[in-house]
């Protein structure tokens, strides 16, 4: 008997798949469906204080192996998601996590307090989107900054809380070092890939914002290294959602070989049917073939 149980946090899920931020978590009912859908725990869209429009289209696109977007984390700020929130903890029947994203230490800490509100069983700060450049730098881009950040937070919340991290860096690690050093419970590894494709006939970036952010396939060799070289870094102890590029049963059985607890599945959500129930299907079948029973046995060779 093949058992996909994982632990994050203390909180038990019922597979290792995790719904990425941004992709079909917009809303309650979005959560709620990705939860139907197979879901062992999901993660809302990031939310700022105050409502935001995001950037002019085009936002996003999508060729294999690759997206490409730039959706300017357009939300409807925390007044409002805090009720989305509090639905989608009551009837997900899942562990919901909340995605917060704010410019400004002071900002994280608020966002943190308010959205605990809505009881989310974990926290997500999102100190690493790549598409909001020009309105400052990101905190993920160095150990300090991304440690003042979740050190407000933390003062701000009991909620476990997860640094979603940016592949960006040259020291992935270090800076998920510092964010457990901080008071991080969980890292989320990684955020899209700073990337932009130009339309050679346009004669012009394809993106309204010129820059956007690399997910799907493409990404995937780029979290492994990140997950591998964070695990390295931050002990055996503290769990990892390994995301980026996550879109079959071997794909997670990798990122779990890599050092992750539990697997974030985002673009998958768009390029594939089923994606939960699927990827969770291959790897009961990956399992039961080579002889696993539980996901704590997935190891690399040492
Ligand atoms: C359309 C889109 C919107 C996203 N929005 C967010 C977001 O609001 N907050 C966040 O932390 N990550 C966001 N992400 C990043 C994903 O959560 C994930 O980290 C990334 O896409 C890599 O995973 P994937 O290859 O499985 O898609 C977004 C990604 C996409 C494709």
């Amino acid at each position: 008997m093949v058992s996909l149980e994982v632990s994050l946090c203390g909180l038990k899920l019922r597979n290792p798949t995790v719904l990425a931020s941004g992709i079909r978590g917009n809303n309650a009912y979005l959560l709620i469906r990705a939860a139907k859908e197979g879901a062992g725990a999901v993660t809302s869209k990031s939310c700022s204080l105050l409502p935001r429009e995001g950037h002019n289209n085009p936002t996003m696109m999508g060729c294999q192996p690759f997206m490409l977007n730039a959706i300017g984390l357009s939300n409807p700020g925390v007044d409002e998601e805090v009720e989305e929130i509090r639905i989608a903890v009551k009837r997900a029947g899942v562990p919901v996590i909340a995605s917060i994203f704010a410019h400004s230490v002071e900002d994280f800490a608020k966002l943190a307090s308010r959205i605990s509100e809505a009881k989310p069983h974990m926290i997500e700060m999102n100190i690493s989107c790549p598409n909001v450049h020009r309105e400052g730098k990101m905190f993920s881009a160095s150990p300090s900054d991304a440690a003042s950040a979740v050190a407000a937070a933390r003062e701000a919340t009991s909620a476990p809380i997860s640094a979603k991290l940016s592949p960006d860096v040259p020291n992935i690690g270090e800076i998920a070092a510092a964010c457990v050093g901080a008071g991080a419970n969980c890292i989320t590894a990684v955020n899209t890939m700073g990337g932009m494709l130009i339309d050679a006939y346009a004669r012009r970036p394809v993106l309204f914002n010129e820059y956007g952010g690399v997910s799907g396939p493409a990404l995937k060799p780029i979290a492994l290294k990140a997950v591998y070289s964070i695990r390295k870094a931050i002990g055996p102890d503290v769990p990892i959602i390994g995301t980026g590029g996550g879109a079959s049963g071997l794909d997670a059985v990798e990122m779990i070989m890599a050092g992750a607890t539990a697997v974030g599945v985002g673009s998958a959500v768009v390029l594939r049917r089923n994606a939960f129930r699927e990827i969770c299907n291959e790897m009961k079948a990956f399992m039961k073939e080579n002889g696993y029973s539980k996901i704590s046995q997935l190891k690399l060779e040492s």
